[in-house]
């Protein structure tokens, strides 16, 4: 290895092991992906690790709904996640998993140092549990009426229906979103890791060039707000590891999670002979990126280098935090059908276009970056079909036809040549600094000069005339070593494609060093088209095969939450049923609720009476669809005060939210006011 060689390890934030991978992840591993595929260009030497997170409550409970083990969840999964990234040409060193010997290993002992340095504090603490499961709820299984505007089913912590935040105690009627059943209090032995302990070291060390500007700043904020201790156990039953020493307590997922990218890379130091302490001890000189969200900041920038400070292991070099991904301008969502999952991407088109457009569009920053399917399009097929792409096809006909497609012995244009091989270190920088879209920007202003040169030259007027061919071998093949240096410069990016025009050029992967050097008396192959456009059909097919993916109940495509856990009804006798008291209603009115999102003022007819019902059915209907038809209702559900007024009983309607809402609706015959059983 050579003194300027520098020892690299880069990691991607760990996906769950409960759902799949979708466009809004890929934009943090195409974007790392790219940058370490640019670090080994420049001959360092770069490891990327990553791992399934597959630990933690929603886990647990997704394989209990599944019917299957967490362990067979996570097995699946992440087959399913390492199939996606490697269609996505993500070129991990190692992928791993959480739920492994390694991680067990350095999650005891990242916790055995802290607590014999006395980081870690023990208290009784109450919190909400499920009499039923016996099992504890975080805060997300709690559900309830919200305590400001009544709306039932609303989270633990705060509700979609008026906005407001709360604590989960505060909801009334709250119920197990587990069971159903009525939480009760009860108190629970805590661990703690007392962060304030390192207070000093981290209000310096955020401060020290380890963060982007925008995350410092924002550190400072909850400096301000003071640091708290970590709750970093949780009680049984839990999937994930039991602390040692105390029987029936587990490491936090949130614990183990980043101490996932030291257990992924022993991995990979154990299989490849690597000695993975000369990464990882306090004065190593081997270099560590995290590349995450913004969301997770306070796990990264503050919990991460205390824990490997206390641990006795050194900190990241640098946390780099991106934005997310909207598409066409608005949070992916499952009805638009802009919740695109990886596999319906690659099903419908080529991931190289995915990894050029987020790269066109991603810096250094945490602004969110937007996916607009039109531009996306356009972009593409203008700047990779249209531009690089086509100076090759321009050229390699003539070569192949003229001249057995041998390249000549000299360039025909030096001075623009130089002028290319000049520009390359700029380039290299803006990619050394993750400013992307401006390193694409210049590479298309040289392709641009590339085609200009080819325009001026007209090489296939030259074709034509006699005694010009020395002339036409050298335009051709100056177009050709032009093509060749972008699409060098193009490889951390689209590294198929520079695969396939390097196959055509007859040439090894280049290293960045090598792009000065001309490719000169060499020959090169026939030339295939090395990409096609994008073809806009393909693109509404994939948003239309999002939005099936929905209606075929596929709950799995849902985010990681825990919000996609449906409540499992507890047995209930028949007299329990026998109290409801199911109508046919029609409804002679709906109206909009000013201020309110997801409600609709309901007026319904039983035939005797009329009642008023706030219905959270906006999202799937508009009232003038539903101005005389017939539903079912509870007739005898106690009237709920809500803040917009009384509702007196309930519609009741099926499917997950959203537009996938769908009201019951008797067969013809039924008459406002028959009983339903
Ligand atoms: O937010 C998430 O999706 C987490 N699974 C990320 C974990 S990153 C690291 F700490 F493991
Ligand atoms: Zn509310």
């Amino acid at each position: 290895m050579s003194d300027t060689t520098r020892k690299i390890l880069v990691t991607s934030a760990l996906p769950y092991a409960n759902g799949p991978i979708h466009i809004g992840h890929l934009v943090e591993y195409i974007q790392t992906d790219i940058w370490t595929r640019f670090q080994r260009m420049r001959g360092h030497q770069c490891f990327y690790v990553c791992a399934d997170d597959a630990h933690g409550t929603p886990i647990m409970l997704r394989a209990r709904q599944e019917g299957i083990t967490p362990e067979e969840l996570i097995e699946k999964t992440h087959r399913e996640h390492q199939a996606d990234f490697a269609d996505f040409a993500i070129g991990f060193d190692n992928y791993h998993s959480t739920h492994s010997d390694e991680n067990r290993h350095y999650a005891e002992l990242i916790f055995e140092r802290n607590q014999a340095a006395g980081h870690i504090a023990t208290r009784k603490i109450t919190q909400a549990y499920d009499p039923q499961q016996e099992m504890f709820l975080p805060d997300r299984f709690i559900k309830g009426e919200c305590p400001k505007c009544g709306a039932p089913d609303q989270y633990g912590d705060s509700c979609e229906v008026c906005g407001a935040t709360y604590a989960p105690t505060e909801l009334k009627n709250a119920y197990s979103a587990v069971s159903g059943a009525k939480p009760v209090e009860k108190e629970t032995e805590h661990l703690f890791f007392k962060l304030g302990d390192f207070e000093p070291m981290l209000k310096q060390w955020t401060h020290a060039g380890h963060l982007q500007e925008a995350v410092a700043n924002k550190l400072d904020e909850w400096f301000e707000a003071g640091l708290q201790e970590w709750d970093i156990s949780r009680d049984a039953p839990y999937f994930g590891f039991e602390i040692p020493g105390h029987p029936g307590k587990y490491f936090y997922v949130w614990l183990d999670a980043p101490i996932g990218y030291m257990a992924s890379f022993r991995n990979l130091c154990d299989r490849i002979g690597l000695d993975f302490d000369a990464w990882w001890r306090p004065d190593s000189d081997a270099e560590l990126y995290h590349f995450i969200g913004k969301d997770i900041i306070y796990f990264h920038a503050l919990f991460w280098p205390a824990m490997l400070s206390g641990a006795g292991f050194r900190a990241p070099t640098a946390i780099y935090a991106h934005g997310f991904l909207t598409v066409d301008g608005q949070k992916m969502s499952k009805s638009r059908g802009t919740f695109i999952k990886a596999r319906t991407y690659l099903d419908h088109l080529n991931p190289e276009y995915l990894r050029y457009y987020f790269a066109a569009k991603l810096g250094s920053g945490v602004d969110d970056i937007d996916l607009n399917l039109e531009d996306f399009a356009q972009r593409v097929n203008s700047d990779l079909v249209g531009k690089v792409v086509n100076i090759a096809s321009r050229c390699a006909g003539f070569l192949a036809k003229r001249f057995d497609g041998r390249l000549p012995a000299s360039l025909e244009n030096p001075s623009l040549h130089a002028d290319f091989v000049a520009a390359s270190e700029g380039i290299a920088q803006l990619y050394e600094r993750r400013e992307f879209s401006h390193a694409v920007r210049e590479i298309m202003a040289w392709a641009d000069k590339a085609n200009q040169y080819i325009d001026e030259k007209k090489p296939w007027v030259i074709a034509k005339q006699e005694g010009r061919e020395a002339e036409l071998q050298a335009v051709c093949g100056m177009g050709i070593e032009l093509f060749r240096i972008l699409m060098a410069w193009l490889r951390p990016i689209l590294p198929a494609t520079a695969q396939k025009a390097e196959a055509f050029l007859g040439i090894e992967p280049p290293g960045w060093d090598s792009i000065a050097t001309p490719l000169l008396d060499h020959r090169i192959g026939r030339f295939s088209p090395l990409m096609t456009r994008v073809d806009p059909k393909r693109v509404a097919a994939m948003v239309e095969a999002s939005k099936e993916d929905l209606a075929a109940g596929a709950d799995a495509a849902a985010p990681p939450s825990a919000g996609s856990i449906e409540p499992i009804a507890p047995t209930i006798e028949y007299d329990d049923f026998a109290k409801v008291d199911l109508r046919i209603a029609r409804i002679v009115d709906a109206t909009h609720v000013e201020g309110a999102d997801k409600l609709l003022q309901l007026t319904l007819d039983l035939g005797d009476e009329r009642r008023t019902v706030f219905a959270g059915i906006k999202s799937a209907y508009a009232p003038e669809d539903l101005i005389g038809r017939l539903t079912v209702m509870v007739a005898n559900l106690a009237p709920r005060k809500m803040r917009f007024g009384v509702s007196e009983g309930m519609v009741l309607a099926a499917g997950p939210g959203g537009k996938e809402l769908w009201l019951l609706q008797p067969d013809a015959g039924a008459q406002p006011g028959m009983r339903v059983k």
